[in-house]
Parts: structure tokens; C-alpha cells; sequence
């Protein structure tokens, strides 16, 4: 079995699938409302500070523990100490539940690409929003479909589907969103938006935010879940991984600001409120879009800008179990496909549907969809990579010098390994749990 696993096609082939996997929904929808409710600038420049500092470590760890191990994230557990694959198996477990929600939004922007298309007057697009999220057998029926297009792509297989839909969907990803900002900075007053972004009141600075610019930088950058180790672990040989980290963590935050660049001065060219949370992107965007020039063409773009992200974060996700599914129960790739469209279909329709019929279930006072995302994000995804830090720092005391081939930033690593992350990330536990 182990000789039949599969590998990339090249250094290009993981690095754009990486990419692919890091720029999201977390991205284009998660990154701007998170920073809108945060102050703006003041956030962006925690986030950097972050970003540039500390992220490398989880991130470099997980590749290098899936490229030197070869194996899916039991296997790679089991072969630090067989005693361990109970703790792999947390990650495609998170993965799972990770995939039911994201695919509930995948639905969403399914909808409004056909909106886009079909360009039928809406008067008020918050109430129309809440109204098409409601409807029963719509809202899950786009959830299906969205889950299909990503199983469809993960059946195929590491080459002919994971890499084929990255390499089309990422440098579509990128054109669109350039064309996008361009449009979006001549609109008038859009130095506005751009000094909400780039100009910080440090005053508005606060544990909250610290916690929040942490937790969305995990997100985004995909650890915590075992998705960057199944990556990894397709590498063919040792590659150069400190270099491609650094180029995953350069191009997500590329993607992340140009999605604030694009969005900021339309909101504020708009009059509309920055802070809108959630609805930002599916509500504050569809109605600025339905004021301006083309907008239909522009909201068609955008949403196909969003899908094409979305679909290559929800691969990487469902990557981590399906390889689990594979090597553990020594089943066909195409079956494990089959078995994970009913397990996240079983999870995921509930979800769909906790925005209508079941939105009076609650799980400790929050809805399904909310519940999975809280109990993913906050804390599943921070307690996985805190796990996988303290195993690699403190039992196999693995060595940033070895990796980094530099003193000061192999010494920061282990430093950063064993202490520094390890505290941040039980910071975000605790906030999450309080
Ligand atoms: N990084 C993705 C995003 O920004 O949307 C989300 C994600 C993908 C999280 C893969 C975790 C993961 F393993």
C-alpha cells in the first residue's frame, strides 16, 4: 500500500495546492468582516505582526512531520509512538466537521452566481438573504451540491483532481481579484476605505483583538487539522520547505489584504457600515454591487472569485480524511470519496438547515452551523496544532537549525516551538471556552 502513494507532480504542484488550501473563505469573507469589527488598521498591523513572526512554526512543523513521515495524520502519529494514532485521528475528525459547515457557505455562493446570472432585482438584500437561507430544500440542495463538486475533484486523485482544479481555479482566483481591486479603488471616495485599512488608532487595541488576529491567522493559513501534513506528505523528497512556507504565508497574505483592498473602498464609497459581521460579503457587497456599472458582471466575478477559493480550501480539507479513510481501512480512494459525502452530508444538512427549520436546536446556546464553526475554529483547530507542537518540540526535539539552517531563527523556532505558540494557542483556548 505504501508504495502506491500518491505525490505531486512537482514543487510548483504543492506549493499552488497549499495555496490553495490557505486562501479561502477565511480570506475574501472571514479576514475583512473580522477586520471590519476590529477596528481596521489596528487590526491589519496585529495580524502582520503575527503573521510574519510567530505563524512559520505550526506551519513548517505540520509540513515537515507529513513529508517525513510519508504516512496520513494516524499513520504519521502512530509512527512518532504507536501509542500516539488517537491524537492523529482527532485531526480528519476535525476535518470532517470542519467541511460541514464550510460547505453550508460553498452553498451560498452557489446561489449567488446564479443570481448573478439570471440579475433579477432584489429590493432588500439583507431580508433577502435571511429568506433564501431559510428555504428548506433549496439552501440544502446547494449545500449538496457544492460538497459534490469538492468530493468530485477529491475522487479523482492527488494529480488529476486535487492539483488539475488548483492549478485552473487558483490563477483564475488571482486575475479576478485584480481586476476586482482595480475596479474597486476608482470608485469615488475610495481613499476612505483605504485609510480604514492602513491607518491605525492603536487606542482601539485590546486582548480581544490579539486573541481574534491569532485565531484568524491559524485559520487561514490551514493548520491545525491535518490538511497541511496530508500535503506534506505527498512531497516526493526533502524539498526546500522552509522556502515554500514562507511563500504559502507571503501569497495568503497577499490574497487577504487585496480582499480588503477590493472590499473596503466599496463599503465606504457606499456609505455602508464596515462592521457588519457575517453579512458583509453576502449582504453589504450584493447591494453595492446592484448600484454600480455592470454590477452584475462585477457580482458574477466576485462570487466566482469566492467559489474558486472556497472549493480549493474544502479539497484540502476533505483530502485529510479521505487519505485517512484510504490507508487505515486499505479501501479504494473512490470509496472513501463515497463514505465521506454521507458522513459531511449527515452533518452538514442539519446545518444548512439550523438557519430555518432547526434553528431552535441548540448546543449550549448556539445554533449547529455555529456550534461547528465555534467548537472547529476555537477550539479543535488551536488544540491540534498545540498537540502536534508539543509532540515535535518537547518528545521528538526536533531542532530549528536542522530545518532552517540558521542559528538565530533556528534558535527563535525552538523557542517558539516549545513555548511561545504553545502559550498563544492555549490563550485562544481558554478565550474560546470562556
Ligand atoms: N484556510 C482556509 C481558509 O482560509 O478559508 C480554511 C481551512 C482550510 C482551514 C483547511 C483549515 C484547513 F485545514
Amino acid at each position: 500500500m505504501e508504495n502506491k502513494r500518491p505525490s505531486w507532480t512537482s514543487k510548483y504542484a504543492f506549493i499552488i495546492t497549499t495555496i490553495g488550501s490557505a486562501v479561502g473563505l477565511g480570506n475574501i469573507w472571514r479576514f475583512p468582516y473580522v477586520m471590519g469589527q476590529n477596528g481596521g488598521a489596528v487590526f491589519l498591523a496585529v495580524y502582520i505582526l503575527i503573521i510574519s513572526t510567530i505563524c512559520f512554526i505550526p506551519l513548517l512543523n505540520e509540513l515537515y512531520i507529513g513529508n517525513s513521515t510519508k504516512k496520513e495524520c494516524i499513520g504519521a502519529y502512530e509512527s512518532i509512538n504507536p501509542k500516539l494514532g488517537f491524537l492523529g485521528a482527532l485531526n480528519p475528525l476535525t476535518g470532517v466537521l470542519i467541511a460541514s459547515f464550510y460547505v453550508v457557505v460553498g452553498g451560498w455562493i452557489i446561489n449567488y452566481i446564479f443570481r448573478s446570472i439570471l440579475s433579477y432585482k432584489i429590493t432588500d438584500y439583507g431580508e433577502y438573504f435571511i429568506s433564501f437561507i431559510q428555504q428548506p430544500f433549496y439552501s440544502c440542495f446547494l449545500t449538496i451540491l457544492f460538497l459534490f463538486i469538492c468530493i468530485f475533484f477529491t475522487a479523482r486523485g492527488v494529480k488529476k483532481g486535487i492539483e488539475a482544479a488548483n492549478k485552473f481555479l487558483m490563477p483564475l482566483l488571482a486575475v479576478l481579484l485584480i481586476f476586482l481591486v482595480i475596479n474597486s479603488l476608482r470608485l469615488p471616495n475610495a481613499d476612505i476605505g483605504l485609510e480604514f485599512m492602513f491607518k491605525p488608532d492603536f487606542s482601539k487595541l485590546n486582548s480581544h483583538l490579539l486573541l481574534s488576529a491569532l485565531g484568524q491567522a491559524f485559520f487561514t493559513l490551514s493548520v491545525g487539522m491535518g490538511a497541511l501534513l496530508t500535503y506534506g506528505s505527498y512531497i516526493k523528497e526533502d524539498k526546500n520547505l522552509v522556502k515554500s512556507v514562507y511563500t504559502i504565508i507571503l501569497s495568503d497574505t497577499a490574497f487577504a489584504l487585496l480582499a480588503g483592498v477590493m472590499i473596503f473602498p466599496a463599503v465606504f464609497s457606499f456609505n455602508m457600515e464596515p462592521n457588519s459581521g457575517a453579512g458583509l460579503v453576502f449582504v453589504t457587497l450584493p447591494k453595492i454591487f446592484s448600484q454600480i456599472p455592470y454590477g452584475h458582471l462585477i457580482s458574477f466575478a466576485f462570487f466566482i472569485l469566492l467559489f474558486s477559493a472556497a472549493v480549493t480550501s474544502a479539497i484540502s480539507i476533505i483530502e485529510c480524511p479521505c487519505a485517512t479513510l484510504i490507508e487505515q481501512l486499505k479501501i479504494s480512494r473512490v470509496k472513501a470519496c463515497i463514505i465521506l459525502f454521507f458522513i459531511i452530508s449527515l452533518i452538514a444538512i442539519p446545518a444548512t438547515l439550523s438557519f430555518g427549520n432547526l434553528e431552535n436546536i441548540k448546543i449550549f446556546g448556539k445554533t449547529i452551523f455555529d456550534t461547528l464553526d465555534f467548537l472547529t475554529s476555537n477550539i479543535m483547530l488551536p488544540m491540534n496544532t498545540l498537540i502536534l507542537c508539543l509532540i515535535s518540540g518537547w518528545y521528538l526535539k526536533i531542532k530549528g537549525y536542522n530545518l532552517l539552517n540558521n542559528k538565530i531563527s533556528g534558535l527563535f523556532f525552538d523557542v517558539g516551538l516549545k513555548y511561545i505558540v504553545p502559550i498563544a494557542l492555549a490563550g485562544l483556548i481558554f478565550m474560546g471556552l470562556r
